[in-house]
């Protein structure tokens, strides 16, 4: 009778300790008082949003290639490209093939549905990730005949055919074949057996200004050397020059794909745009919160350089989050900060693990409150704007310490 009351009483304590293991699962989530939260209904609006205004002015509306490159700009870039696959993206942009191969083997293991990617960047000569790209069959940006050849060589070898698209340069003078080469590369790379030209593309230097006479010469040049390249029996079927900036201020109608990347995350390229205009909000949110509180006198220095001296008798909020985690030192005497929806300003120098600010004596702030150091209620150009950077930068800073956390 004793050895089942035991049996029994170690049932109960078994399922007990599972079903507090499954309800709190998302503790073990949560380590650090300081986390990035990821928003990612914000991130299909945002995606819906972006796919209505880019698809306006045009019958077929416009294919998206979601850009997920710098870890989806800091956001966690498989869980924001599974995401955005989920939500109808036909493309995914990355910049390097490592991404491209984490990213593609990820996509194997995660998902059953379809997926493209097109890797932004190009290869070099040195033959580095052709085996990889090719067994995978991830799609090639093309910008030099030469290499090209070497990968065309290469996919034979393999018995494969690659989709490439070419780069072509109408201005942003980085890569890209140079617009006098483009018409002859084209007609090389058609006789490229195991090569498949998907698409063609290119690049604005200067499409957050929406005055930008340039990036009108640079839309001229780009139909021009489509249009010397396809004849009756070629034409591409991707064109695409588009980033945020020309999908607000350049979206011609000829362009059937756009490749949005900071305004998924809530943002323009130009700081203090309202964001309603096309309905996007900020996706991240870097939160953190107040660890410790304690009460200093007149007259005393605070933090590394002894830069802020109390005026008066008051008290000091330590929050655990600093230049490490990707909060700028740069905005040393200049931040403000949220905690519980009241602002507050970052008070001395910010450390690698530590900001502080002086909350006052009579303020509710306690410890555990939470603050918000960027976000929805706080958007990274502000940030930005104080310390000469771009919300990207911001964005794309947050460290590999901060847990991402998906909401
Ligand atoms: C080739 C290319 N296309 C698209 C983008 C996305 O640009 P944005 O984040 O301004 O939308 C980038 C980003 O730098 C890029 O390099």
């Amino acid at each position: 009778m004793r050895l089942i009351n035991r049996k029994i009483n170690k049932y109960f304590l078994e399922k007990r300790f599972f079903t507090f293991k499954k309800n709190f699962s998302f503790l073990k989530k949560i380590i650090n008082d300081t986390y990035a939260e990821i928003n990612l209904s914000t991130l299909r609006k945002n995606f819906e949003a972006i796919k209505k205004y880019a698809g306006r002015n045009s019958d077929k509306g416009k294919k998206i290639c979601s850009i997920v490159k710098a870890n989806a700009y800091g956001h966690g870039m498989n869980e924001i490209a599974k995401a955005l696959l989920d939500y109808g993206t036909d493309y995914l942009g990355t910049a390097n093939y490592s991404e491209s191969i984490e990213l593609h083997d990820y996509f194997k293991k995660n998902t059953k549905k379809q997926f493209s990617l097109l890797c932004l960047g190009i290869l070099t000569e040195n033959g580095k990730f052709f085996e990889e790209i090719i067994k995978r069959k991830i799609e090639v940006t093309v910008s030099d005949i030469k290499i090209a050849g070497y990968l065309n060589d290469y996919a034979k070898g393999f018995n494969k055919k690659i989709n490439i698209q070419i780069k072509a340069d109408t201005g942003m003078n980085r890569i890209g074949f140079p617009a006098d080469s483009l018409k002859e590369a084209v007609r090389k790379l058609k006789t490229f057996g195991n090569l498949n030209i998907k698409g063609i593309f290119s690049h604005f230097a200067e499409s957050e200004n929406a005055k930008s006479g340039f990036s009108l010469k640079q839309i001229a040049l780009f139909k021009q050397l489509i249009k010397e390249s396809e004849d009756s029996g070629f034409k591409f079927e991707l064109k695409h020059i588009c980033n945020t900036g020309g999908i607000l201020n350049f979206n011609d109608p000829e362009f059937n794909m756009v490749r949005p990347g900071i305004s998924l995350y809530g943002y323009y390229p130009e700081i203090g745009r309202p964001k309603k205009e096309i309905g996007i909000s900020p996706v991240m949110t870097l939160k953190s919160k107040v660890s410790q509180l304690k009460t200093v006198d007149k007259n005393v220095s605070i933090s590394y350089g002894r830069k802020y001296i109390t005026k008066r008798k008051t008290r000091i909020a330590s929050i655990p989050v600093g230049y490490g985690d990707g909060y700028p030192r740069l905005l040393t005497g200049k931040s403000k900060i949220l905690i519980n929806k009241k602002f507050y300003k970052v008070s001395g120098t910010i450390c690698m693990d530590w900001i502080l600010s002086d909350v006052g004596k009579e303020s509710s702030v306690s410890v555990n409150d939470e603050v918000i150091l960027f976000g929805r209620d706080l958007p990274a150009d502000e940030p930005a704007r104080l310390c000469g950077m771009i919300p990207y930068e911001i964005l794309c800073g947050v460290s590999s310490r901060v847990q991402r956390v998906y909401v």
